[in-house]
């Protein structure tokens, strides 16, 4: 099978996790890196032995890879973004996809104008324990599902120059952490048609700790928490009227379903794999990417563009006050 030639746009974390997963996949190869940070693209380009650029626009140019991967701080994957879209790179961009959605939705409109693939890098979406999770709710192993809790939280490092409290930098728990349980809530309850939230801000301004209440138009209610002021047990749990299946955590990757019955175990079961987590969105970017797809059926920008709404919202209402 065809290699499928990526370029990497950031070098931070998340940059070097993506570099190993590539690293580990037969259908992957890393060609490129870029990062407009002085010295960041070279020292991170010299570890992984791949060619190195300063400017992102130039990589795209000269290297032409088949996919990028946006990996560069929040406020800063637009305009990464866009000049992928106007090099017709397909891509995946890391969540959130935007600072908000406004952004996201210049994001997604300018690669559906040029036909070319963008899709979230919402990981969750693609572990092994979702379609379970679905399987098991679509054949009534709880009943109807009622309500959906999630949360995800840690006790983050507060120098106020790190990317999460920096509002320059699209700092914030709602965007990089309130984003899992948001599009958990969404994807499980479909399209919310009433918020309540409260929030406390951390002391750079940023979004510190917020609590969602969600109704969806089905009738069903998620009640949500993100924080990098608290550290919370990031689990998520989705109850109906004959049980409720427990997700360890972390929820997002979970490895453990449990359904509970007549407030029993009734099952545990294990969803865990080897190796990267990461490997199962580049999985859905090939598939795509060998169909033609210029966007996942799977993970539709469409569902993005709602969680990036539902962010704007809770900001509005937790923070406006
Ligand atoms: N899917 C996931 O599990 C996951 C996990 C973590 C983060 N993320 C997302 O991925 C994106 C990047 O997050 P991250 O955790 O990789 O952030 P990070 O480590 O803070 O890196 C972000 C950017 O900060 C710059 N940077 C990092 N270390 C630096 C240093 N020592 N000196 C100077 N500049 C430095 C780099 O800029 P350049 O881009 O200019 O090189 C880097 O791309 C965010 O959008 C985040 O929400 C996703």
């Amino acid at each position: 099978m065809k290699r499928i030639r990526w370029a990497i746009i950031g070098s931070g974390g998340i940059a070097a996790k993506m570099a190993a997963t590539l690293a580990e996949m037969p259908d992957a190869e890393l060609v490129a890196v870029a990062s407009p940070t002085p010295g960041r693209a070279f020292d991170f380009g010299a570890g992984l032995g791949v060619p190195a650029f300063d400017s992102v626009e130039e990589m795209l140019e000269v290297v032409r890879p088949d996919a990028v991967y946006v990996a560069s701080s929040n406020h800063r994957h637009l305009d990464d973004a866009l000049a992928a879209a106007a090099a017709g790179i397909p891509t995946l961009c890391e969540k959130p996809m935007a600072v908000n959605r406004a952004d996201a939705a210049r994001m997604v409109d300018a690669f559906r104008h040029r036909g070319v693939f963008l899709m979230e890098a919402m990981w969750m979406r693609f572990q092994p324990f979702w379609d379970r999770l679905a399987a098991l709710l679509a054949a009534g192993a709880i009943g109807t599902p009622r309500i959906i809790r999630a949360d995800f939280g840690f006790v983050a490092d507060p120098d106020p120059a790190r990317r999460w409290s920096d509002p320059a930098q699209g700092g914030g728990a709602l965007l990089d952490l309130g984003v899992y349980p948001l599009t958990f809530a969404h994807l499980l309850g479909g399209p919310a048609e009433a918020m309540v939230a409260q929030g406390v801000a951390a002391a750079t301004g940023v979004d510190g700790s917020t609590s969602i209440g969600l109704r969806h138009a089905n009738g069903m209610l998620s009640v949500l928490d993100c924080s990098i002021l608290a550290d919370t047990p990031t689990t998520a749990v989705v109850s109906g009227n004959e049980g409720r299946i427990e997700l360890e955590a972390p929820f997002h990757h979970t490895r453990t379903l449990s359904v509970y019955r007549g407030g029993a175990v009734l099952e545990t079961i294990p969803v865990g794999y080897e190796g990267s987590g990461y490997r199962f969105e580049v999985d859905e970017v090939h598939r795509c990417l060998r169909e033609g797809l210029s966007e996942s059926n799977v993970h539709p920008l469409d569902d993005t563009l709602a969680v990036m709404g539902l962010i704007d919202q809770a900001r509005a209402l937790a923070y406006s006050g």
